[in-house]
């Protein structure tokens, strides 16, 4: 896979820009002075602050690995510095069945507010799309700031999150009690503990991917420029009666300074992270952060939709749950990515793929065996009366079992008669709701 990165550039789109006086190319990313370039404008895309120099080297040595391609404009005055950025890398996916796929991972996509809306980022995106598909790669993938730009590549949410806010001012912990214990760690020891669990736990939920270095270092506060951003951070670990490691919880309380009176029995706590690998283990962090002291309300963002939390508090409309798009998928190979998940039961689908740009365009057989393997192949009968017709956004939607196909039926999305929804939905049903706990 990591041969991928260095593909040939994209030659379409580099004519595409070329013929708007642009050059697209790619960064030699072991050259410091060109990749720290980079770096500033990708950072500037996203309204950043100017990084240091500290963070730059930081940066530096940890993406090195990366695909990462620019587009210059010569005639602006800090010619050196990109006018557009995307970064990409292969990474694995997890599927249901507790398989993955390789994926095609796309970050960093920014436009310059000097060069906006003159087809650069289009230009970029079909680059990406073209490279993975011609070296083989059957997804593409992405985490998104707005969820405007990304349909019209065939993208779709796979996987949703879910942002808690709990008064725990009403509401007691009534879940279970469980034998093993909350320490505290350093943040030190949590960046190591947090990798290496979430490498044994990523393929228990779809939509997890494999982690890296800067992702767990940033996770844990460590390469601030501004340490004093993080003292508040705090870190624990449950480990079970056998004192093996078992959850994790990154956490930080601030005062609430919004009235003239200081309640200091109404603090808020903000879960930063929080991984487990075991009901034990989700139960006794869940229970630490809930029963703080001084503690009014508790947040937590990008958790999972199927969350068990309400159910372990005394009053469930104490928590109040917002639920947003956070994974999304583009499929460039239907056969391979539909083999590489395991489905639900034993059953057969045909399903006639719409795709604006061909990879996944065609009709395809899916027809799965007692164990949920699934095999596809290329079908011809297009009267076949269970023929269910989809764009590929749906097909990718509906993925990892983030998104029933009967809802995206009623939504007008995707079409086929009324047993051949429900049976679709029945194979691509998944116990575990999909959840990527990171950004990327
Ligand atoms: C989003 C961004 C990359 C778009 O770049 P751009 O070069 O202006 O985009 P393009 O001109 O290539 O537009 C491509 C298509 O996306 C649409 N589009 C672009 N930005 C959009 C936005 N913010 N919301 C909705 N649609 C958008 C365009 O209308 C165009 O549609 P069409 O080709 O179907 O007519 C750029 O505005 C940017 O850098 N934003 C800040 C950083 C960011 O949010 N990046 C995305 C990270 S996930």
């Amino acid at each position: 896979m990591t041969e991928l990165i260095k593909a040939p550039l994209d030659q379409i789109s580099s004519t595409t820009l070329a013929s708007k006086g642009l050059e697209l190319a790619l960064v030699d990313t072991s050259h410091p002075a060109e990749f720290e370039a980079w770096l500033r404008a990708d950072v500037r895309g996203f309204h950043g602050s100017e990084p240091s120099s500290e963070t730059i080297a930081l940066s530096i040595a940890g993406l090195a690995d990366r695909r990462t391609t620019g587009v210059w404009d010569s005639s602006v005055p800090h010619a050196s510095l990109p006018v557009a950025t995307v970064s990409s890398w292969p990474l694995e996916l997890s599927v249901p069945g507790r398989r993955k796929i390789d994926a095609w991972a796309i970050s960093s996509v920014t436009v310059s507010p000097t060069h906006r809306r003159k087809g650069i980022a289009r230009a970029l995106l079909e680059a990406e799309l073209r490279t993975a598909h011609t070296a083989g790669v059957p997804m593409a993938t992405l985490t998104v700031s707005e969820s405007t730009i990304y349909g019209r590549f065939g993208f779709a949410p796979a996987a949703f999150a879910t942002d808690l806010t709990i008064d725990t001012t009403r509401a007691r912990w009534i879940g279970p009690d469980v034998p093993g214990r909350v320490h505290f760690i350093t943040r030190e020891q949590f960046r190591m503990d947090v990798a290496t669990m979430h490498e044994r736990m990523r393929l228990d939920s779809p939509g997890q991917i494999v982690g890296w270095d800067r992702l767990w270092d940033r996770l844990a506060g460590l390469t601030d420029d501004d340490p004093s951003k993080n003292a508040n951070l705090r870190a624990v670990r449950y480990d079970d009666q056998h004192g093996k490691v078992r959850g994790l919880a990154l956490y930080r309380v601030v005062g609430d300074s919004s009235d003239d009176a200081i309640d200091f029995a109404r603090h808020t706590l903000t879960v930063e992270y929080l991984s487990h690998e075991t009901d034990d283990a989700y139960s006794a962090l869940w229970r630490y952060l809930i029963e703080m002291d001084l503690v009014g309300t508790v947040r937590a963002g990008l958790r999972s939709v199927d969350e068990p939390l309400s159910w372990n508090l005394s009053d469930r409309r104490a928590a109040t749950l917002s639920t947003w798009d956070h994974l999304w998928l583009r499929i460039l190979n239907v056969k391979e990515t539909l083999e590489a998940r395991s489905f639900s039961c034993e059953g057969r689908c045909v399903l006639r793929v719409q795709d604006d740009l061909g990879y996944a365009a065609g009709t395809f057989l899916l027809d799965v065996d007692g164990a949920g393997v699934g095999r596809v192949t290329a079908h011809s009968d297009s009267d076949d009366a269970d023929v269910i017709s989809l764009p590929v956004s749906a097909l990718s939607a509906l993925y990892l079992g983030g998104v029933s196909a009967t809802t995206l039926a009623a939504a007008g999305i995707i079409v086929g008669a009324e047993e051949s929804v429900a049976r679709l939905d029945a194979l691509f049903h998944s116990s575990r709701a999909p959840w990527l706990s990171v950004w990327f």
